[in-house]
């Protein structure tokens, strides 16, 4: 047993150096490749991170516009993956379909890839970061039963996903663009978050050297569950069930109760002790948004009052459980007219990014290795076998 340290949950393991994305959990502070968060949420366009976070450095103008046309050059997909949709049944979970639809893709692009070239590298980003949207939405019409919407090249990469979502053959469509910036801030938000479950996935799936579609889609079932990108799912329908401001003390106590297995959906993170910078710049987005569309949602009455009680609750201020990212996400994607079942695959869409570069990452490091924690064996010792089956 000496051989290996113990750490369950990697709560002290460093599994790599990585440097896109910096996190201090004391302080609240998130930085992708050194610029704070709430700098590029308010300044920079999504696919401008998406540049910052692939190549490192923000990009001139000159390099946006060409890096702007090699994404959205890429946004269609092979006509023959739409068939891959018809086997699934219609009241299937997106997140389902997204997962099982973006391995197929491995099949699109295998041969001739080769990894280990730069350039295969970079283009098999751009492909993914291009076409998650495009599937996402699919994903989507499909659930409801409508057409496929085919990618539009000429707008924002935002505003072609919401015109894919929202887009019905029978009528025009114009993007809001309240709403645009909106869904362009939410993906800056998720783009990365250094060594999460997924990412962590998403390095350990590709360091054998597996296709990096097939890798993706790794990554995309480790986001799904309630403990990492399903909780902004899980968060909406948390608020709507608890449904008005006083039945919140109801749910704060069954939360604290260690015999019930609720928990506060949105609150607590491994890392961030203090605040969740992203939680944030959501909730200013939340009441923003909602104040520009005139909407008035009592869910978001709900949450600030959550939110107020449990800050001053000494369950969650001596357990440091804070509002994450996904506590206001989630309000926000339901003002725009987001089905809450799509939620974990918008936030799928926005990490792909994140992923890409992190594999690219691991990829280009010649100190690469194969991934392959070691255990603490609990099991029986050496024994010998007799067969106890009649031959
Ligand atoms: N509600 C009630 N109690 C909680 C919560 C919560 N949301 N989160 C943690 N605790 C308690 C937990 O019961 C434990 O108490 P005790 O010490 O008495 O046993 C203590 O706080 C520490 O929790 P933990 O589970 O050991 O902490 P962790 O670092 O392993 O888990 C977490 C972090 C995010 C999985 C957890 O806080 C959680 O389940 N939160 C709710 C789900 C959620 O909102 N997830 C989104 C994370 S942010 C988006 C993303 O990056 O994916």
């Amino acid at each position: 047993h000496g051989y290996f340290t113990y750490d369950p949950g990697f709560m002290a393991t460093a599994s790599c150096q990585s440097n896109i994305t910096y996190i201090d959990g004391d302080n609240g502070i998130l930085l992708y490749r050194g610029y704070p968060i709430e700098q590029l949420a308010k300044s920079a366009n999504y696919l401008e991170v998406c540049y910052l976070l692939l190549y490192g450095e923000a990009p001139t103008a000159k390099q946006f516009e060409k890096f702007q046309h090699n994404i959205m050059r890429h946004t269609m997909v092979h006509e023959q993956l739409s068939s891959f949709f018809k086997g699934y049944r219609r009241d299937a979970h997106p997140m389902a379909i997204v997962c099982g639809v973006i391995a197929g893709l491995s099949a699109f692009y295998h041969d001739p890839m080769d990894i280990t070239d730069q350039s295969h590298r970079e283009i098999a980003a751009h492909r993914m970061i291009a076409k998650l949207p495009t599937i996402a939405a699919m994903a989507y019409k499909y659930s409801i039963g409508q057409p496929f919407v085919y990618p539009r090249n000429d707008v924002s990469y935002a505003g072609n996903f919401l015109q894919m979502m929202f887009a019905v053959p029978c009528e025009d469509y114009k993007v809001n663009p309240i709403v645009e910036r909106a869904m362009d801030r939410i993906f800056t938000l998720h783009a990365d978050h250094e060594q999460n479950a997924s990412t962590s996935t998403v390095r350990l799936a590709g360091s054998s050297g597996a296709n990096p579609f097939a890798c993706i889609a790794a990554g995309i079932a480790s986001l799904w569950g309630p403990a990492h990108g399903g909780a902004n799912e899980a968060c909406l329908t948390m608020l709507e069930e608890i449904g008005s401001v006083d039945r919140i003390p109801e749910f704060i106590a069954r939360a604290k109760d260690k015999d019930d297995p609720f928990r506060l959906m949105g609150f607590g993170h491994r890392v961030y002790k203090n605040f969740d910078p992203r939680a944030t710049v959501m909730r200013e987005t939340c009441h923003e948004v909602l104040d520009d569309l005139k909407i008035e949602d009592p869910l978001l009455d709900v949450a600030m009052e959550l939110e107020r009680i449990a800050l001053s609750d000494p369950y969650f201020v001596d357990r440091q459980l804070y509002p994450n990212v996904d506590f206001y996400s989630g309000i926000v994607l339901k003002a725009v007219g987001i089905p809450s079942s799509m939620f974990t695959v918008i936030f799928a869409l926005s990490r792909t990014v994140g992923w890409m570069s992190h594999w690219n990452e691991m990829m280009s490091d010649s100190k690469q290795k194969i991934g392959r924690p070691r255990q603490l064996y609990t099991g029986a010792p050496e024994r010998d076998f007799h067969t106890q089956v009649e031959k």
